[in-house]
């Protein structure tokens, strides 16, 4: 049976309830409970790399650090309507540009980052005191909580790709940040290159002696496509998939966010289950083809498009491509509403 509209209710009773504070639920309540499937507002978005990369550079020119503190373009979904900050419910997307001799000051917030090296050598995030080089392909974390800031020691722009679980914390009113008075030093080494060397290998600690919260901040891009093509070889399948993970613990990197590694070879097609988070993908290399919801991105390296919930998603690649898939399934999850249904 189709519920009542508000216009149907006569106009002093609507204004007596407004007085009171009150709202009628049943003209919302598809809207709050639609059957079978979530609404989503989502839409299927592509951000061009060829597009944002002169807006960045000129933005270098125009804009000095100084006066920016962190010289970022935001990726607007299309769903949430122009400027919006975030790509998806949960998750904001930034192409963030440095250069050389620039610094981005320290600070600390409740949102957490995860920074995904795009372009140029020679930048580092310092969290906490360790010092994390970004080379292309590197995936970056700075949990919620930990002092960063953002170093370029090299000789051409940096740019990489921020993601962030800001629209769920600024949803919460939760989201704010600290300034550092004083700007960190490196004080530790990149654990990517001393503690956790080696997948299946963690350093042997004193019983009492708790594992750092965040042990692994820095996930070189080598040693992620070096796993996803031994991954691809031992399979004979269409595409590999990998999950980053806390080594200490195997869950997640983030408690909101989660991130995979995904090889899919040349020629072939993958159509992965529906899956109830939303999801952004950026191409790291590669050239493909990915149909959401009937609607074709021809995508290519540098690349970034989203998906909104359940989405039915055929990845097509036209040569080896390389994706790293960021999405909301951590947080699906805890909530106990996480769930998978077949592609067809
Ligand atoms: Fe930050």
């Amino acid at each position: 049976m189709e519920l009542g509209s508000i216009t149907e209710l006569p106009a002093d009773y609507r204004a007596e309830m407004a007085a009171a504070g009150v709202t009628p639920l049943w003209p919302i309540l598809r809207d709050s409970l639609p059957r079978g499937t979530p609404r989503a507002t989502c839409a299927p978005t592509h951000w061009r790399y060829e597009k944002l990369r002169p807006l960045l550079l000129r933005a270098g020119e125009l804009t000095p650090i100084e006066r920016a503190e962190r010289r970022v373009l935001v990726l607007s979904g299309t769903g949430y309507g122009e400027a919006a900050a975030q790509a998806t419910p949960s998750i904001y997307l930034g192409m963030q540009l440095l250069l050389p001799g620039e610094r981005a000051p320290s600070h600390r917030h409740t949102p957490s980052a995860v920074r995904l090296a795009v372009e140029g050598d020679g930048a580092s995030t310092l969290v906490e005191g360790e010092k994390l080089p970004m080379e292309p392909g590197d995936l970056v974390l700075t949990p919620n909580g930990e002092w960063h800031e953002h170093v370029h020691e090299g000789q051409e722009p940096v740019i990489w790709l921020d993601a962030l679980d800001l629209p769920l914390l600024i949803y919460l009113e939760a989201s704010y940040a600290e300034e550092a008075e004083t700007e960190a030093q490196p004080r530790i080494p990149d654990r990517s290159a001393v503690e956790y060397v080696a997948s299946g290998l963690r350093p042997k600690r004193p019983a009492g002696v708790a594992a750092p919260k965040n042990p692994l901040r820095r996930f070189p891009w080598k040693r992620t496509r070096e796993a996803l093509r031994a991954l691809i070889r031992s399979g004979g399948k269409p595409c590999a998939e990998m999950e980053f993970i806390n080594p200490e613990t195997g869950e997640g990197v983030l408690a909101t966010l989660g991130f995979c590694a995904l090889l899919i070879r040349a020629g072939r097609q993958c159509a992965p289950a529906r899956c109830s988070p939303p999801a952004a993908f950026h191409v790291v290399e590669g050239r493909g083809c990915s149909e959401i919801n009937g609607e074709k991105i021809r995508w290519r390296r540098k690349d970034t498009f989203c998906a909104p919930a359940f989405a039915s998603i055929i990845h097509e690649a036209d040569e080896d491509s390389y994706l790293i898939r960021i999405d909301e399934s951590p947080l699906h999850r805890k909530l106990g509403v996480y769930e998978e249904r077949a592609n067809v």
